[in-house]
Formats: structure tokens, C-alpha cells, sequence
């Protein structure tokens, strides 16, 4: 172990430089289909932690930030065990409309779950927004097909950084890397 207490045990797989210059990308997508009236973001905690911090920054909206801690990988499991909502939006949505955003699209289960907590939560309209998407073969039956914004698409490839962790760790990492021997 290094004197990064093993953080560099990863290869990289996306640079800071092309997450910054695809996030701005993807803004501008989103600013010009949604623009025109306020926008609640719905962020899913905690790996859409640094990806929404950046996105919200290149949006020249109205913006609302509201939260959802949701889970699927208790502790260092790298196959889904199932999303939940473990930390409920606590405001009412009632007629707003929302984009969800998430670090990756993989089984689309969570994503599932995640409309569906969005919907009854009272939203008009719900859109879904994801950083990386693992390819479609990985899509569960009671997954969502696909999101409406998405940012790079990755292989089928355990990764980290930029929010995206394993046992909580990693997330702090500034690019996207694979994660060796896991
Ligand atoms: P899904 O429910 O299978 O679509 O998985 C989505 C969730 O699983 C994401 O919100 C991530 O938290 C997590 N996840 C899926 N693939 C990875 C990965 O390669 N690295 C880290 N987390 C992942
Ligand atoms: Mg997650």
C-alpha cells in the first residue's frame, strides 16, 4: 500500500478534463429541452454526490436541489441487492418538474425505484439524468430501459470516482476509474 492508503488501486477510465467538458455538454442538452420553467433536481445519494454539484453549476435555470438517499450496494457487494429509498425526498412536488439524476445506469432497477418515489412524491414530469451507463444487456426486467440523459457509455466494468464508490470508498476520486481484482 502507497501513501495513498491504496486509493490508486484503479485504472483510469475517464479524466477530470472529460468529465468537465461532458457535463457542460450535457447541461446545455438539458437546459434546451427543459428550459422555460423551474426545475427540480432530484439527486440520488450518495453517488450522484459530485456529478449534480458540478451539473447544477452549467444550468441557467431556476433550479430546486432536493435529495433522495437510496441504496443497492450495502458494504463492499458489487452486484446489486436490491435499491430503497433510505432517505425519502421530504418535499412535497407536487406539479413540479423533475430530473433525477444518478451516477450510472446499470440493472436500471434503482432508477425504477427511484421514478416511482418521484412520481407519487406528486411530480408532473420526471425525466432521468445519469453520468455513466453500463450497456443494455445489463438491464433488468424490472429496470428502467434506459435514461433520458446520459453521459458517457462505459463497459461492463466495475468503476469508482467522481461519487461512484465501493465499500465508500473512492468517491473522492477527481476521474473515473476501473476497480482492479473486485
Ligand atoms: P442499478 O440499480 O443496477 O441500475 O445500479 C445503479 C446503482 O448501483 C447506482 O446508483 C450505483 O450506486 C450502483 N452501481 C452500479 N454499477 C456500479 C459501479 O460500477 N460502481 C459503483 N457503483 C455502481
Ligand atoms: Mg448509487
Amino acid at each position: 500500500m502507497d501513501d495513498t492508503g491504496g486509493l490508486d488501486a484503479s485504472r483510469e477510465l475517464i479524466s477530470r478534463d472529460q468529465l468537465a467538458a461532458r457535463v457542460t455538454e450535457l447541461a446545455g442538452e438539458i437546459s434546451a429541452d427543459l428550459g422555460g420553467q423551474p426545475l427540480t433536481i432530484a439527486a440520488l445519494m450518495t453517488g450522484a454526490l459530485i456529478f449534480v454539484a458540478d451539473l447544477v453549476r452549467h444550468l441557467p435555470l431556476m433550479t430546486r436541489i432536493h435529495l433522495a438517499g437510496m441504496s443497492s450496494y450495502p458494504g463492499p457487494a458489487t452486484t446489486s441487492q436490491g435499491p430503497q429509498v433510505i432517505a425519502p425526498i421530504a418535499e412535497d412536488l407536487h406539479g413540479q418538474n423533475v430530473l433525477i439524476v444518478d451516477d450510472i445506469l446499470d440493472s436500471g432497477r434503482t432508477l425504477s425505484v427511484a421514478v416511482e418515489h418521484i412520481r407519487q412524491a406528486g411530480a408532473r414530469e420526471v425525466h432521468t439524468c445519469v453520468l455513466l451507463r453500463k450497456p443494455a444487456d445489463q438491464r433488468a426486467p424490472d429496470g428502467l430501459a434506459d435514461a433520458d440523459y446520459v453521459g458517457f457509455d462505459i463497459p461492463n466494468e466495475f468503476v469508482v470516482g467522481y461519487g461512484l464508490d465501493h465499500d465508500d470508498f473512492y468517491r473522492n476520486l477527481p476521474h473515473v476509474a476501473v476497480l482492479e481484482g473486485v
